[in-house]
Order: C-alpha cells, then sequence, then structure tokens
C-alpha cells in the first residue's frame, strides 16, 4: 500500500484527477489517497490557496499527484505552483512529448523530453519598483541550481538511453546568467561521452521545434524558457489535454498535468483526461510500478488509436467519465 497526496485543484484538475485515480485504482495498484485542497477554492477557508497542511502531506508522502489550480493574473496570491515548487525544493520539471497515434498532429514522430529548471530564474518572483514609472524584475541563476539541472538532464539521458541532450539558452546577450547555465552544460557534457551534446539559442531553438521537432532529444533549459518551451512541445503532439508532466527534488515528487483548470470547460464533463493519467504513468514508473504503468500507458493508446470513444478537444463528444471507463475496459 502507498500513501500519496491527492491534490484536485481547481476546475477541470477536479473532474481530470478523479479520472487518473479510477484509472490508478483500476490497475490494482493499492493506494491510499491522501486528499488535499489546495488553489483558489480553499482561500475563503484558509486565508491562503496553499494549507500548510498540503505542504506537510507532500513532505510526509514524499509523493504527490496534482491537478492545475488557478492562479489570478497581476494581483493577490503568490502562484500555488511556483510556492511549492520553492517550499519542496522541486528543482528539475520534466515534460515527456511524444506523438500519440490517434491524435491529429502537424507532426508524426515526435519524440522530446523537456528538462526545465523549475525555481531560480525569473521565477524567483523578485520584482519592484524603481521609482513611480519603471518596475524590474530579477533573474538569478546560482552555480548549483545551474549544475544539477544539467546534471539532472545528463542523467535523464543516460538511464532512459536517450542520444541527445541540448542545452537550450541565450548566453550571447545574457552573459552572466544564461552564461553561467551554458558553462556547466559544456563542462557537465564532458562526463557523459555516449551522449551528444548540441547548443542551442532560444529563439532559433523554437523556430527548430516548429519546422522539424523529430531532431530533438533531450533539452534541457532555464526556467522561463523552460516554460514556454514546454507548452510549445505540447502542442506539437496535440494540445494540453495529452501532455503529462513531473516535478523532482531531492526530497519530494510531484505529478501533474501540462495544462490549467480550464474554466471554460470546469464542470462539464468535457475535459481530457489524458494528461492527468499519463501523469499518473509517470507515477508508477517512478515508484517502480513499471507494469501497472505500461498496462494503463497502452491502454491509453488503444482508446486514443480506436477514435471511437474521444473527448472534444480531439475532435469527439465523448464525456471526461465516459473516456476514462473507456481506459478501464482495456485494462
Ligand atoms: P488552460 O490550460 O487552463 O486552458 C487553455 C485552453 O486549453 C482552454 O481552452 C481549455 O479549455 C483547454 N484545455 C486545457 N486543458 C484541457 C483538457 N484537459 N481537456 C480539454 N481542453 C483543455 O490555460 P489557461 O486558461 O491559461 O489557465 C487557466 C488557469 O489555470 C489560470 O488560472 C492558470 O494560472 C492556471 N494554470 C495552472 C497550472 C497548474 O496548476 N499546473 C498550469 C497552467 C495554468
Amino acid at each position: 500500500m502507498y500513501n500519496i497526496t491527492l491534490i484536485p485543484g481547481d476546475g477541470i484538475g477536479v473532474e481530470v484527477t478523479q479520472s487518473a485515480r479510477k484509472v490508478i485504482d483500476a490497475s490494482g495498484i493499492k493506494i491510499n489517497w491522501e486528499i488535499q485542497e489546495a488553489g483558489s477554492k480553499v482561500i475563503d477557508k484558509s486565508g491562503t490557496p496553499l494549507p500548510q497542511s498540503v505542504i506537510d502531506s507532500i513532505r510526509k508522502n514524499k509523493i504527490a499527484l496534482k491537478g492545475p489550480v488557478t492562479t489570478p493574473v497581476g494581483k493577490g496570491f503568490r502562484s500555488v505552483n511556483v510556492a511549492l515548487r520553492k517550499e519542496l525544493e522541486l528543482y528539475a520539471s520534466v515534460r515527456p512529448v511524444k506523438t500519440l497515434k490517434g491524435v491529429s498532429s502537424r507532426f508524426d514522430n515526435v519524440d522530446i523530453v523537456v528538462v526545465r529548471e523549475n525555481i531560480e530564474d525569473l521565477y524567483m518572483g523578485i520584482e519592484r519598483y524603481v521609482g513611480n514609472d519603471t518596475a524590474e524584475s530579477i533573474k538569478r541563476f546560482t552555480k548549483k541550481g545551474c549544475e544539477r539541472i544539467i546534471r539532472f538532464a545528463f542523467e535523464y539521458a543516460r538511464n532512459n538511453k536517450r542520444k541527445k541532450v541540448t542545452a537550450v539558452h541565450k548566453a550571447n546577450i545574457m552573459k552572466l546568467t544564461d552564461g553561467m547555465f551554458l558553462d556547466f552544460a559544456r563542462k557537465i557534457a564532458e562526463e557523459y561521452k555516449e551522449i551528444i551534446f548540441e547548443e542551442m539559442i532560444v529563439d532559433v531553438m523554437c523556430m527548430n521545434l516548429v519546422l522539424k521537432p523529430e531532431q530533438y532529444d533531450v533539452l534541457v533549459l532555464p526556467n522561463l524558457y523552460g516554460d514556454i518551451v514546454s507548452d510549445l512541445c505540447a502542442g506539437l503532439i496535440g494540445g494540453l489535454g495529452i501532455a503529462a508532466g513531473a516535478n523532482f527534488g531531492e526530497n519530494a515528487s510531484i505529478f501533474e498535468p501540462a495544462h490549467g483548470s480550464a474554466p471554460d470547460i470546469a464542470g462539464q464533463n468535457k475535459a481530457n483526461p489524458t494528461a492527468a493519467i499519463l501523469s499518473g504513468v509517470l507515477m508508477l514508473k517512478y515508484i517502480g510500478e513499471a507494469e501497472a504503468a505500461n498496462k494503463i500507458e497502452n491502454a491509453v493508446k488503444k482508446v486514443l488509436m480506436g477514435q471511437k470513444v474521444r473527448t472534444a478537444d480531439l475532435g469527439g463528444n465523448s464525456t471526461t467519465t465516459e473516456f476514462t471507463d473507456e481506459i478501464i475496459k482495456y485494462l
């Protein structure tokens, strides 16, 4: 029996995590789900979107499956995601982006893993006004932060038999920050002779990704570029509804879909739960339950290839519940 924290989150988070839970439970793996509420819906009751009990639960269980939470733009509370990543030092975000047969997209053969630094860079939230008319935000990189994310990417590549790591940067302009990131990438690459190392400026990278994504394997990026490029990559395989993700630290890991709380379709039983289910698959692999993980992954692939039962974002008219139940049928 595993103890795992489950954060349903806001909007469609509730629906897609419910679906993922149902599928994982149906696979036969015994999990004691510790439900923890976070996000905009708990602000009135708790005075914060991220109650301490949520952090304590993840610290204790070390693993969480999380739905998206709504973050108000501009003013108000700090992003729950940024706060969780910082509190638990979840320094590496991993987003595998692989073409799924049966899902329409422009490319047939994308197989990229985006490794994003998750804590530093402009997301440290160090912003201030300088006088009345100017605002600034500090972009901060540390040697520790650069070294560990680059090493994480190479270790990931080695452990998963990937062939190439591309370090993405803008060191031609930001010579100290991105320069530090690139220096570590060049240095650490020498320790992994079996893996091809390549470096690329972020704007060129974006163009190449939309022209010929098949040529990329593992990408490693600082936080801001990683945030943008990982959504771009999700688009290459057919959208956010199918892109899974994970956040890793030394002492805890959170598995979550790439998409947000989708207020436009929330509560309508329309959301595509694939990204949440595949995040659950990543989680099962991580805890050593590869057999159950593969079983679920294959069931998802069969349903998508079958083309009969699919949610609206994939051109169908099935509900979240019907799609979930169809996957369970194939388990
Ligand atoms: P979003 O990802 O929620 O939605 C963008 C578009 O994609 C919408 O049209 C939505 O209906 C569609 N969509 C997303 N996921 C889908 C799914 N599983 N099935 C079918 N369609 C899906 O992005 P948006 O609207 O920018 O953000 C909404 C809220 O979510 C914001 O408050 C944002 O801060 C938050 N958010 C939270 C994240 C997290 O907690 N990890 C990640 C991204 C956004």
